[in-house]
Parts: C-alpha cells; sequence; structure tokens
C-alpha cells in the first residue's frame, strides 16, 4: 500500500522546479501538502481511480506527462444505426446524460426510413511552411516552380510508406500572402493520408520542405544576399481541413415523419425546417445548434481514439466559412419530400495514434468492424446529424427539458445519495410527472418524511 509522507503546507505554494521528474508518489505528496492541507481522503480520491492492473495503469500514466490518477468518463453505446446499409452499434463516450438516448432514438427512428445515407466529398489534408522574403516576388515564384521535384525527392524516405499505401504528397504551391502581413509566403502542401490521421508525417515533410526551400535558395546566385535571408515562421499542418469532407443526409416523405407524437407530420417538418433555419442565420443558435451537433460527433471522435480538439476546431471554422458562424445542418422540405443533411470536415484515423494502444479504442473499432478512415468520417457524420435531429425534434415539440431532466435525474438522486430502493420510487414517479430539480428534491424528502436535506447531514 502507498503511504505518502506529506509536509503540510498553510501558505501559498511556491513554484515547484523538475515537478515532471518526481515520481508519482512524490507527485502527489507535493499536491495533497500544497492543495489538500495534507488530507489522506483526497489521495483516497485519486487511488480509487486507479488501475489495479498496474501494467494497464502504466500504460495510461506513459499517455501524457503528470499523470496521478484516469478520470473516468461514460463509455456507452448507441445501436441501430443504419449508414450507407449496414448496422452499426456506436460507441461514445461522454458524460452528458441525454445524449446517447437521444443518439440511440434517432437511430431507431430513421432504421425504419432508409437510414443515413453518406458520401465522401474528398480526403485531402494541408499544411503550411510559414515563412518571410523580403525579396522580388517573381523571381520567388520561378524558383519554387523550377526546384518541385526538389521538394519531392528530399522527402522521399518521409514518404515511402504512404505511398505504397496510395498516398503521399498531392501538390505543392506557393501562396503569396504579403497583402496580409508584409513579405509573409506560405509553401502550400496538400497531402492524401490514407487511414491516419497523419499529423506526424505531414509535418514531418513540412519540416523538410523548409530545410529544402532555405538550402536551394541559399545556393542559388539568383537571389541576392538580402534575399537569401529568408525566415522560416513555422511548419504545420492546418486542422481546417475543407477539403476533407463528408456529408451524411437522412430524407423520408413528409407523412413518414408520423410517429404518434401527437404533432402532425406537416406541422413537424415545416417547425424542424425553420429551425433550421434560424441555426443558419443566427449566429447565437447556431452556436447552440452546432454544439449539439458535437455532442454526436467528439463521443464517438474521443471512443475511437481521435483527436475531437482537431475535429471542433475544424467544424467551427467551416461552420463560419461564408464569413458569419453557421449550422452545419441543413433541412429541405420539398414536393412531398423532407431532407435533413450535414456537411462537415472530419480529418480521422483508424490507424496509428491511439488507435492500437488504448484497450478501450481497440474495442470501439472492433465493434465498428475495423472501418476505415473515410468510413469512420461517414459514421460520425451520422452521429452528428442524429443527435441534432434528436434535439431539433424535442425543441420543436415537447421541449428539451423533459427528455433532458429525465436522463439526469439519476444525477439528481446520487447527488442527494439516494437508495437503490428509493430510485426505483422516485423514477416510477417521474415516469408520469415532469422532472425538475426542485420536484426531485421534493419527492425525495416527502419518500423520507424530511423538510430538506439538509435535515440527513444533521441526524447522521
Ligand atoms: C445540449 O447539450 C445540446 C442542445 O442544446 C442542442 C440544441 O439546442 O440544439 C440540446
Amino acid at each position: 500500500m502507498y503511504i505518502c509522507k506529506i509536509l503540510i503546507k498553510t501558505s501559498m505554494p511556491s513554484p515547484i522546479k523538475g515537478f515532471s521528474k518526481l515520481s508519482k508518489e512524490g507527485k502527489i505528496e507535493w499536491l495533497i501538502a500544497n492543495y489538500f492541507k495534507g488530507s489522506e481522503s483526497a489521495i483516497e480520491v485519486l487511488k480509487n481511480y486507479w488501475n489495479s492492473d498496474a501494467k494497464l495503469q502504466k500504460l495510461h500514466d506513459e499517455f501524457i506527462e503528470n499523470t496521478i490518477s484516469n478520470f473516468y468518463t461514460p463509455y456507452g453505446v448507441a445501436p441501430n444505426f443504419l449508414i450507407d446499409g449496414k448496422l452499426h452499434t456506436l460507441p461514445m463516450a461522454i458524460e452528458e446524460s441525454s445524449v446517447v438516448a437521444a443518439a440511440a432514438k434517432s437511430a431507431s427512428f430513421w432504421l425504419n426510413r432508409g437510414g443515413f445515407k453518406t458520401s465522401i466529398v474528398s480526403t485531402t489534408k494541408i499544411g503550411h511552411v510559414h515563412f518571410i522574403y523580403e525579396g522580388d516576388k517573381s523571381k520567388l515564384r520561378d524558383f519554387v516552380n523550377t526546384n518541385k521535384s526538389k521538394f519531392y525527392e528530399d522527402t522521399d524516405s518521409i514518404t515511402a510508406n504512404m505511398r505504397a499505401r496510395g498516398g503521399g504528397i498531392l501538390s505543392i504551391e506557393l501562396i503569396d500572402k504579403s497583402d496580409k502581413i508584409d513579405h509573409y509566403y506560405q509553401l502550400e502542401a496538400k497531402f492524401e493520408t490514407c487511414d491516419s490521421m497523419g499529423a506526424n508525417f505531414i509535418n514531418s515533410c513540412l519540416e523538410q520542405f523548409s530545410k529544402t526551400l532555405s538550402d536551394n535558395l541559399q545556393a542559388d546566385n539568383n537571389f541576392t544576399k538580402k534575399e537569401k535571408e529568408l525566415q522560416i515562421v513555422m511548419c504545420i499542418l492546418s486542422n481546417y481541413t475543407p477539403e476533407c469532407l463528408v456529408r451524411s443526409e437522412v430524407s423520408c416523405k413528409i407523412e413518414e415523419l408520423e410517429d404518434g407524437s401527437g404533432i402532425s407530420p406537416e406541422e413537424f417538418a415545416q417547425k424542424f425546417q425553420r429551425a433550421v433555419k434560424i441555426a443558419e442565420v443566427e449566429p447565437y443558435r447556431a452556436t447552440t445548434h452546432n454544439k449539439g451537433i458535437m455532442n454526436g460527433i467528439d463521443a464517438v471522435v474521443i471512443a475511437t481514439g481521435n483527436d475531437f480538439r482537431a475535429i471542433e476546431a475544424a467544424c467551427h471554422t467551416y461552420a463560419s466559412k461564408n464569413g458569419q458562424y453557421q449550422s452545419l445542418t441543413h433541412c429541405e422540405v420539398k414536393n412531398g419530400e423532407f431532407r435533413f443533411w450535414i456537411e462537415i470536415p472530419m480529418a480521422l484515423g483508424t490507424v496509428g495514434g491511439l488507435t492500437t494502444l488504448h484497450p478501450l479504442v481497440k474495442f470501439s473499432l472492433q465493434m465498428l468492424n475495423k472501418p476505415s478512415a473515410s468510413q469512420l468520417m461517414s459514421i460520425i457524420a451520422s452521429s452528428g446529424l442524429a443527435q441534432n435531429f434528436a434535439a431539433l425534434r424535442a425543441l420543436v415539440t415537447t421541449g428539451i427539458q423533459k427528455g433532458h431532466m429525465k436522463m439526469h435525474l439519476l444525477n439528481i438522486l446520487n447527488q442527494l445519495e439516494a437508495t437503490e430502493e428509493e430510485k426505483k420510487i422516485i423514477v416510477e414517479h417521474f415516469k408520469t410527472n415532469t422532472v425538475s430539480h426542485s420536484a426531485a428534491v421534493q419527492k425525495f424528502c416527502e419518500l423520507r418524511g424530511i423538510e430538506s436535506p439538509a435535515e440527513i447531514s444533521k441526524k447522521s
């Protein structure tokens, strides 16, 4: 058992040097002494989340620096997703109560109406060497064009494996950005990275391009001494991938929207379309609308070991591509048909990164039948569309709180430390009554025969 020898600090902690070099125990000791007044129970909180399998714990410890525990997020599944004629169960890692339930509900709804139909618009990724050049523009342009083959040759060993898999560098162009910042240019390169997300591959190529650019310019007698003082600012892929694009769509005859909820299919279609239109023109609403889409997207992105920050960044930039932040989904009601679709950038990997390292990521990918990166793009776009459908359907009919609070009820009861028996009775009660925080607390108090939850702590 790990025993902590803690020196309790009462004043503000002073900066620490070499923290990352301390052992895990040393880091915890420092933290508990400085921020938790030496509390043994604070150490317990961290230890309760350690995995009992030391090898598995070590694997997780080594994903990042300064790991002191694990941070659990529920891992749920949403079945019945019919995507391009194939039935999938989606893995979802998310803490928000209603997201998995909403995805599953939407999937079931569209299962009997043809499912999700997707298409990959393109899979091109992009990166830049950003540099400053204070010389003759046309000389630089000629230089890049005549030396293009050198960029490919010098990255030959980096690109060999990717080329063997059908990918590699697609193009290299000089972009003049000197109208934005004085003397600012880019070497813009496009890549196909097949089933890998490709960040390391792209960044390695870009760093070599910058060397090729500098070295060859130095050796070129056409350039003056001043022109040879080209400064490389940075070499980095762009997470904005508008040419790595997927589209997912659901559609049905308007009368097929009938689902027994009391509202006519025509009225539902009209209200739904209007809600999407509002998100197309109103950034306040678009932000929340797209947040709901990202509920469905991020959960599967995380469960499949992909980088949700990159996906978020790309989607939000794409949502602003027309100069104003807009909805990522669109709806058309025409000639008796309801069509609802999403088009989003989605740079993903199904090989490399965490995909073979994290046991639950491996599990997710196996559950999805080991998809290619393109197939995963289709699955995740459909998850976002499903989530948005569920949210809008609730918003324009019953309101969002009914379903949301029903799912949140268990969180409230857990906060109140209700027993299993009490939970059963209260959940049953709210099957026919509207859930709110105060109504749940009131029912709990009624059942316990107390005035307020504060009485529990007084009694114990
Ligand atoms: C909550 O996480 C997401 C929603 O607000 C999305 C929306 O309003 O469309 C329900």
